[in-house]
C-alpha cells in the first residue's frame, strides 16, 4: 500500500497543508497551544460522535485527518466554520479544531488515516 512521507519542518504552527493519499486529500494541521487546550476542553458527552482529541492525535500539535467530509464526501474548508476548525460548504458541517463534528449533517468526526512519525521531523501516512 502506498506510503506518504511528509516534512513536517517547513509546517509552521498555526499552518494546514494539504497532501494527496490514496487519491484522497489528507489535512495536515501544526495545532498552537491554544488550539489544543480548545480541543481539550469540549465536553465529549456532548459531541455527536463522542471522542477525546487526545484519541485523535498521536501528538497533541500534530492533527492529521482524511480531508473528506463525512457527510457525502465533499472537502472542507480550512481555518472556517463556527467552531474554529473544518468548514463543509456543500451542505454546511462544521468541524472544531480536532476535526470533529459539531453542527450540520456530517454524522461522523473526520477520520484519521494511519499514520507514524518516522523521526522528529517525518511523517510517513500510510
Ligand atoms: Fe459535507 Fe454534505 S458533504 S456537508
Amino acid at each position: 500500500l502506498a506510503k506518504v512521507e511528509v516534512d513536517l519542518a517547513s509546517i509552521p504552527e498555526g499552518k494546514n497543508v494539504i497532501i494527496k493519499w490514496r487519491g484522497k486529500p489528507v489535512f495536515i494541521r501544526h495545532r498552537t497551544s491554544h488550539e489544543i487546550d480548545e480541543a481539550n476542553a469540549v465536553n465529549v458527552s456532548s459531541l455527536r460522535d463522542p471522542q477525546e482529541d487526545s484519541d485523535r492525535v498521536k501528538k497533541p500539535e500534530w492533527l492529521i485527518m482524511l480531508g473528506v467530509c463525512t457527510h457525502l464526501g465533499c472537502v472542507p474548508i480550512g481555518e472556517s466554520g463556527e467552531f474554529g476548525g473544518w468548514f463543509c460548504p456543500c451542505h454546511g458541517s462544521h468541524y472544531d479544531i480536532s476535526g470533529r463534528i459539531r453542527k450540520g449533517p456530517a454524522p461522523l468526526n473526520l477520520e484519521i488515516p494511519e499514520y507514524e512519525f518516522s523521526s522528529e521531523d517525518k511523517l510517513t501516512i500510510g
